[in-house]
């Protein structure tokens, strides 16, 4: 199986690394490709870098790790592409005001997966994953004892069953928030199950087990 990773910054390069780190092949896409390259050298053989066309081409899965707005710009311009793949995406709804401060650039209520499962072409398989902790937590917490949680939110099967190999891989713990309908839940700024919801704190599963009780997940 191989992984597209599209976007090598702060959460794009974790993925990667881990994934790497875990035995899987990445294939890595940025804007500027002498950023996927730079970081494709740094992993080694598991890792090559390409243009985004050619590398959600040649993969199974697809990580949109960019931001939500290119998100909604690369998604019309690889539709072709995306048909067949699972596609990950670890959106969250942020933005920063004139003064810096964190904010929502979603109206309430609507999550950022939400708005990206409906711009996929039909046969894509959508899941939210990758994005439930910060950036710093997410490269450095793989592989704890006891193992971190990474919740994913789909209503694929086969999705899930790619999203929870992957995140096993990646040294985490996979745990299903729910439906599209629960993406919302695992984003930030105002999801409940978001590291930033639940007070920083990075779960392990007795607590994301507890976290999810009776919500059908
Ligand atoms: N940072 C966090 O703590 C965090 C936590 C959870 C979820 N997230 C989510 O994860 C996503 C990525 O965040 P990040 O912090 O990793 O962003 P980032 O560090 O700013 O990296 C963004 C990456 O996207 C690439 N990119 C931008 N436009 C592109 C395009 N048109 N085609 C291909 N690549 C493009 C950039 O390429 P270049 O390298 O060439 O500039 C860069 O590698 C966002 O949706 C964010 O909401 C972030």
């Amino acid at each position: 199986m191989t992984t597209a990773i599209v976007g090598v910054g702060n959460i794009g390069s974790a993925v990667a690394r881990h994934l790497v780190a875990g035995g899987e092949s990445v294939v890595l896409a940025a804007k500027d490709r002498s950023h996927a390259q730079a970081l494709a050298e740094e992993l080694g053989p598991l890792a090559r870098a390409t243009s985004v066309e050619d590398a959600i081409d040649g993969a199974d899965a697809v990580v949109l790790a960019v931001w939500l707005d290119a998100i909604r710009e690369l998604i019309p311009e690889y539709e072709r592409l995306l048909k067949d793949k699972v596609v990950i995406d670890p959106s969250n709804p942020i933005g920063f005001d004139a003064s810096g401060q964190v904010m929502r650039t979603l109206p309430d209520g609507e999550s950022a997966g939400s708005v990206v499962a409906a711009l996929l072409p039909a046969g894509a398989h959508y899941v939210k994953a990758f994005g439930t902790l910060g950036a710093d937590a997410l490269a450095a917490n793989a592989h704890r004892d006891p193992l971190a949680v990474l919740f994913y939110a789909t209503d694929d099967e086969a999705a899930a069953i790619t999203i929870e190999r992957l995140i096993r891989a990646a040294g985490f713990e996979p745990w299903k928030a729910g439906g599209v309908a629960a993406a919302g839940r695992i984003e930030a700024p105002a999801g409940d199950l978001h590291q930033y919801g639940l007070n920083g704190e990075v779960a392990d599963i007795g607590r994301a087990r507890s976290a999810t009780a009776g919500s059908g997940a």
